[in-house]
């Protein structure tokens, strides 16, 4: 619900639990007066009487007394008296950056807008949501900025973008276009981030606030291993269950920052976009750009609350498609069991093993295209390898066994030994007279290019339309360097990271668009680019090339932050660390499928394997529907993790724990959450009744249970 409150100019926009209040001063400046738990709508005028002055602070001489500097304003600019960290910065036609922006009017409408060309959340009708334009204009320049913000009723969950227009007669450049900023009155906040690396992905961080700026990035082209495009404030001393947390995530794939700044008054400002660094977007006289969208998500139940808060809100407003519902087939990967190394024949064999063992979809990854036989070759050579495989023959047979078939792409890269290359050298990201740096053995595909993408839709489409696919991984291995494109003018190439992103965004919506009963996985060399604006075109991505179930924990934990369980791509490998009931306990978190050759499977562990599958159908809809609870964090304690779905209705809990290092001390009562107090469950596996308070309160006994180093066990509960 959004309101406007005309005699004290506040515009209050509501979500069931929580409010985020703006104010319209005099001079048209427009302040983010607060946000946090849901506020009754009468005193709310109090709240911009509470500006702090500032001294040394300039200020507009027809209102003296307001220092934009000690406000918190609600889309900082450049060059105007506020020194903190801006969102807006214009360089106009006479070459400096000085950048105001004042409030000129605003609307309420029901529904939400799309964002074209770019991934934003969506409701499946008006009535789901509301949404304010806030019109913003620099009375020097001309620029317009509407301030789009949209607030859902089903979930505590505020999305914003800008939509900036150059409304004014001379040209002007864009070097900072941020999506949101968020100013805060306090500073006692822990900033808490997910950082990694290839193998590593979404490390969970917590740091205090300091003076000062401190904060994520990427300058990789992607939003990266490195950094996720996630960040939360979270109230000192805020925990699992208890406190004030906020979460910001920006729906983008691209180079982003996520900063934060503590100033003199020991508030504290956040802002999230695209990173300015090799960014500068020309904007001619009508021309619009319009900044990815930022999620807002306010929980005062602690990192949990905030967690599903955010697992509800992309279950529901940006995952699509027939797979966002209907149950996705459980897989087989070639990657890990074959690499390189297989035929027609090594792969009918998995299939026929996998299909005993009831398993629904064989995925071939890397190596059946061009004359890829290891990774140096034919990236861009998107036909099928005809000395290798038989690609018709080998679907028939899988597709007559009843399984699916999925095939894997990497359509934004190009070997240098590689036929595309050696036809259009100039398609490869890269730098006239500077030799292309290499990763992988492989350059960047220019898709910023629409000739390129053209080229490479088309080869995909004649692949994919040819043969009955029904899954398709897509890859992105390597960072970018050399950003420059051939057929931008000097003056945009400041914008190829943008317009490269864009690119990609292009071509996965005509994949999904053209054959929309696909099942899509994204994927960057593990989890490289496991952001929001990947899951808008497909609703799972591989998590991580560790598929160590122990390493697994850190980055399933890290990134259940943010993304619910029903997008983390997450297999059963043959990695040796665990047995197999561990390393299906922690893949059953996620998508859950397999990476190994089925005929290495020992008796015993087909065994094993078998009841997994049983357990996947039978936990499935727990899982993707319930409600995820982490009961012991990793980061927390270095000898056991637990975590739960709950559904829900509260009535069924499926409690998995693991001991990830044995302690001689093995008492442990699990404090269960997230159930009824006053039900009574049912341990399934014992029979033994516990009150729901019993469990939350005193803890399901598990001591000793499970004892040695990565073994795990499961507890299944169901509520009379
Ligand atoms: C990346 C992916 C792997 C696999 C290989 C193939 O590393 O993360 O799962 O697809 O590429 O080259």
């Amino acid at each position: 619900m959004i309101t406007y409150n005309e005699p004290i100019r506040t515009i209050k926009l509501d979500t069931p639990h929580t409010s985020y209040v703006l104010g319209v001063l005099d001079g048209g400046f427009l302040l983010n007066l607060y946000y946090g738990r849901r506020l009754p709508d009468d005193d709310l005028w109090s709240l911009s009487n509470r500006l702090p002055s500032a001294s040394f602070s300039p200020s507009d001489p027809e209102y003296p007394h307001f220092s934009q500097d000690a406000s918190p304003m609600e889309y900082p600019t450049n060059g105007r008296g506020d020194f903190r960290v801006s969102a807006l910065s214009v360089r106009c036609a006479d070459g400096n950056s000085v950048t105001d922006m004042r409030y000129v009017s605003h609307r309420v409408f029901p529904g939400k807008p799309d964002l074209p060309g770019l991934p934003h959340l969506y409701a499946a009708d008006d009535s789901l949501c509301d949404t304010l334009e806030v019109t913003m204009r620099d009375p020097y320049t001309g620029v317009e900025a509407v301030l789009v913000y949209t607030v859902f009723n089903d979930c505590d969950a505020i999305s914003k973008h800008v939509r900036l227009t150059n409304r004014g007669e001379l040209p002007v450049k864009l070097e900072r276009a941020l999506s949101s900023c968020v100013d805060l009155p306090s500073m006692k906040y822990d900033l808490i981030t997910l950082w990694g690396r290839h193998a590593k992905e979404r490390q969970f961080e917590r740091r205090p606030l300091a003076h000062g700026l401190q904060g994520i990035r990427s300058k990789r082209g992607s939003s990266s291993h490195n950094q996720n495009p996630f960040a939360a404030l979270a109230e000192t001393g805020a925990t699992e269950t208890t406190g004030e947390v906020y979460g910001f995530n920006l729906v983008y794939s691209g180079n982003f920052t996520l900063t934060a700044e503590v100033d003199h008054n020991a508030t504290t400002r956040v802002v999230m976009g695209i990173e300015p660094t090799d960014f500068c977007w020309a904007l001619a006289p009508g021309e619009s750009f319009v900044t990815p969208e930022a999620v807002h998500v306010f929980s005062a139940e602690g990192l949990g609350g905030m967690s599903r808060v955010f697992h509800r809100c992309y279950g529901e407003h940006l995952i699509r498609g027939r797979w966002k519902t209907e149950k996705r087939p459980l897989l087989i990967n070639s990657w890990e069991a074959a690499y390189f190394d297989f035929d027609t024949e090594k792969l009918i064999s998995f299939a026929a093993r996998a299909k005993e063992l009831g398993i629904g979809m064989l995925v071939m990854d890397d190596g059946w295209f061009g004359k890829r036989n290891n990774d140096k070759s034919s990236l861009g050579d998107w036909f099928v390898n005809e000395d290798k495989l038989d690609l018709g023959r080998l679907i028939d047979t899988v597709h007559g066994m009843g399984l699916k078939f999925g095939i894997w792409y990497e359509p934004e890269m190009i070997s240098p030994d590689s036929e595309l290359y050696r036809e259009h050298p100039d398609w490869c990201v890269h730098v006239p007279g500077r030799t292309p740096s290499i990763a992988r053995h492989q350059y960047v595909l220019d898709v910023s290019r629409e000739d390129v993408r053209e080229n490479v839709f088309g080869q995909i489409r004649a692949v994919m339309g040819r043969y009955p696919i029904d899954y398709v991984k897509w890859d992105f291995n390597r960072n970018i360097s050399e950003a420059a494109s051939a057929t931008l003018p000097a003056e945009r190439q400041g914008e190829f990271f943008h317009r490269f992103v864009l690119g990609t965004y292009e071509l996965q919506d005509r994949l999904i668009r053209e054959f929309p009963d696909l099942l899509f996985e994204n994927c960057s060399g593990g989890g490289g680019r496991f952001d929001p604006g990947m899951l808008y075109y497909s609703p799972q991505i591989w998590a991580s090339d560790n598929t160590d179930p122990i390493e697994r924990l850190n980055i399933q934990f890290g990134t259940s932050l943010c993304y619910p369980a029903s997008s983390v791509g997450a297999h059963v490998s043959a990695c040796t660390r665990t047995g197999y009931r561990t390393k299906g306990d922690v893949a059953l978190w996620g998508t859950f499928g397999y990476e190994l050759d089925p005929n290495k499977l020992s008796d015993g562990d087909r065994e094993i394997v078998k009841e997994q599958i049983a357990e996947y159908h039978k936990y499935y809809d727990l899982i993707r529907g319930g409600d995820l609870f982490r009961l012991i964090c990793p980061w927390d304690d270095p000898f056991v993790c637990a975590w739960s779905f709950v559904s829900r209705d509260k009535r069924e809990a499926l409690v998995t724990l693991v001991r990830t290092l044995r302690q001689e001390e093995t008492l442990l009562h699990l404090k269960l959450q997230g159930l009824r107090p006053d039900a009574i469950y049912t341990v399934e596996e014992t029979g033994e009744k516990y009150s729901g308070a019993l469990l939350m309160y005193a803890g399901l006994e598990m001591t000793g249970n499970p004892w040695d180093d990565g073994e795990s066990c499961k507890v299944h509960l169901i509520a009379e």
